[in-house]
């Protein structure tokens, strides 16, 4: 389990962190981190450089970084690399079907980011204020989000693949009162009606001033008096519109994401500590080399698209390749076909995909070259040996390091992972902390676990990339992250430390569900089952699945009365897909006269987990239920996944 691969000559050749600067840089990071921090902070341009660099508390709650630093981060991403890069690639596009592409030099993008920039402030969005994107995986949706950042406006980017619901409830917890989206998206060939599900989510709903539409598909879609079509020709002669100087903790973005309990919760990103945190990990992480070509298979609508599609590699000056599509479509070799298309070098995927694509086997990887790569990265969930090995192996002939980076929506960017000169690797584990980065494992009553150990994985340091807030609501922040273990970030994961210092994320601890890297509260799933007319109580959990990581199953009691059928099943499946989208789809419906509940009525999900795993001799103690005998007929109704 704890076997090394390690990193090639080749691999180490011109790398930016050799073994020795790791620990050097690890050991400055810690012993003077304001310093460590400032040196950092020069991957920046700043209006103002920062005179205070950490500033922050984690009992009582209080982060900043860069307080009186004052920057613009679309700035630092586009205006600063047009003397030395106006006619290099910044952003290149590929659509839905094989071949379409479109690209953006730096100078390009510049162009279609103030158009568009001058094109919100006309609709009346000014500084602070909150713009909700719902936008296919499009280069609008990069520019979009750069054209927030320069009038100082709070992007809000809600994942296409939300329902209007959903997309609702995103709009009103923020307050948003503008909606960028398109005429519509391509996935796989089919269509995904982005403005009609906006018109949904607004009707009777939160009144927004306007609603952008990109023309994209150029279909037909209603129109009504709020939207404005996009025309970035019409802003061609605006001329130039200047970078708004933000203070370091401004806010710069909100991205939505489920917890164990309740709501998604806004997690409210600033700018200062966020910029220097996605330049220095992509820089250091990736590897990143003058000219290469990086891509980044997830979406924007993930914080994993806004740190390594958009800010971390145009903040460093790369060429940033977006696909709209999926990865079979039209074949499973469409990864590969794009890589050698594009000639990409640095390629960053996640685990679900890696294992659909292994399940083909090796010839569509092998009916393409690949040469062109150099290093591959993981992201959004544990990958399993065997799927790693697939991946280095097959993927990347032996050759290419692997790095497995373990982070969050709350974290800005990688937290854990080995660097591609530095570490060798071991199929499984995230690796070693980043700069400036403090892990700790503690046992369910908060003692820390020194050396080889397993426990839940705690921060006990702040880092620049840090959330500030859950936006309009600091006490769930708080009482979230920092109220299990006091003084210390709570990440809700559990996690092995071997006795090479490897840490081994072994998954959620918390209510908190990876299903194909999206993450899922099972709260959310069971409110949206409840909201069904004839559902009394639901609950759900997760169970190990070959493909997603982990799989929905929901346990279901209908109202007095109502009786199981298939047919409600159906329905109560497409409720859920139209209350948060099809990424919730539940796997397994139980119908069950009653849950399982203790005397004092708490639900005993230990014993639902274990019927859903199939380790119904492993249920441990059932005396505490309120009607044991409840148990057997669970097992009985068990569904096969
Ligand atoms: C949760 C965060 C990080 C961007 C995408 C997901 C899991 C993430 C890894 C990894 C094991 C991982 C954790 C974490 N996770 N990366 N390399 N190894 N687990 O962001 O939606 O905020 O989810 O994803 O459980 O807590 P997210």
């Amino acid at each position: 389990m704890n076997d090394k691969v390690a990193l090639s000559p080749e691999a180490q050749a011109g790398s930016h962190c050799p073994p020795a600067k790791y620990e050097t840089l690890y050991r400055h990071s810690l012993e003077d981190s304001d310093g460590f921090w400032r040196d950092q902070a020069r991957r920046i341009d700043w209006v103002r450089e920062p005179s205070v660099i950490g500033n922050w508390s984690f009992d009582p709650v209080d982060i900043k970084w860069y307080e009186d630093g004052v920057l613009n981060l679309c700035y630092n991403c586009v205006d600063r690399h047009l003397p030395a890069r106006a006619d290099q690639k910044a952003l290149i596009w590929e659509g839905d079907e094989p071949g379409v592409v479109r690209s953006l030099t730096y100078a390009e993008l510049h162009g279609q980011v103030v158009r568009m920039a001058h094109c919100l402030k006309a609709a009346g969005v000014s500084r602070g204020d909150r713009v909700t994107l719902y936008l296919p995986m499009i280069l609008e949706a990069a520019v979009a989000m750069l054209a927030c950042a320069r009038i100082g406006a709070v992007h809000s980017v809600v994942f296409g693949g939300f329902s209007p619901d959903a997309l609702r409830g995103r709009i009103e917890d923020c307050e948003s009162r503008f909606v960028i989206t398109a005429d519509g998206g391509m996935r796989g060939g089919k269509l995904v009606p982005l403005k009609a599900n906006v018109d949904a989510a607004l009707e009777d709903g939160p009144r927004v001033d306007a609603v952008l539409v990109i023309r994209h598909l150029g279909n037909e879609v209603a129109s009504t008096g709020r939207d404005i079509w996009y025309d970035p020709e019409a802003w061609a002669d605006a001329g130039e519109l200047p970078c708004e100087p933000m203070g370091a903790e401004d806010p710069l973005f909100i991205l939505y994401t489920s917890g164990s309990t309740g709501k998604p919760k806004g997690v409210l990103h600033t700018t200062g500590g966020y910029a220097v945190w996605t330049a220095a990990t992509f820089h250091f992480v990736f590897d990143y080399r003058e000219g290469e070509i990086f891509w980044c298979t997830a979406d924007v609508g993930w914080v994993t698209g806004h740190s390594y599609i958009v800010y971390g590699p145009l903040a460093n000056g790369a060429t940033t390749l977006m696909y709209e599509g999926v990865p079979n479509h039209p074949d499973f070799g469409r990864f590969w076909d794009m890589i050698d298309r594009h000639q990409v070098n640095i390629f960053y995927t996640a685990p679900t995909a890696i294992r659909a694509l292994m399940r083909e086997g090796d010839d569509p990887v092998k009916a393409h070259n690949r040469a062109s790569l150099r290093l591959l990265g993981s992201v959004g969930e544990p990958i399993n040996p065997e799927a790693w090995r697939w991946y280095h192996q097959v993927v990347g002939d032996g050759r290419c390091p692997i790095v497995d980076t373990w982070w969050q929506t709350e974290t800005g960017g990688i937290m854990i992972t080995t660097l591609p000169g530095a570490h060798d690797m071991k199929p499984g584990s995230a690796g070693l902390p980043f700069f400036g980065v403090v892990p700790e494992l503690v046992d369910a009553e908060g003692v820390v676990l020194p050396g080889a150990a397993s426990g839940n994985l705690c921060i006990t340091r702040s880092w620049p990339g840090q959330m500030r807030t859950v936006y309009g609501d600091h006490e769930r922040f708080v009482q979230t992250y920092f109220s299990t273990y006091k003084g210390k970030y709570f990440t809700g994961d559990g996690c092995r430390r071997d006795e090479d210092g490897f840490y081994w994320i072994t998954g959620r601890v918390d209510d908190v569900l990876n299903v194909s890297g999206h993450r899922l509260g099972t709260a959310e799933v069971e409110s949206a089952l409840v909201s069904h007319p004839l559902v009394a109580e639901a609950a759900v959990v997760g169970y190990p699945h070959d493909i997603k990581g982990q799989g929905i199953y929901c346990y279901v009691t209908l109202l007095a009365g109502e009786e199981p059928s298939n047919g409600l099943e159906q329905a109560l499946r497409q409720h859920v897909r139209k209350e948060i989208g099809p990424i919730a789809t539940p796997d397994h419906l139980q119908f069950t006269p009653a849950l399982p509940k203790t005397r004092s009525g708490k639900i005993m999900r230990r014993i639902l987990r274990k019927i859903a795993h199939n380790e119904h001799d492993a249920l441990g103690d059932t005396s505490t239920l309120a009607d044991p005998s409840l148990v057997d007929s669970l097992i009985e109704g068990r569904r096969n996944p």
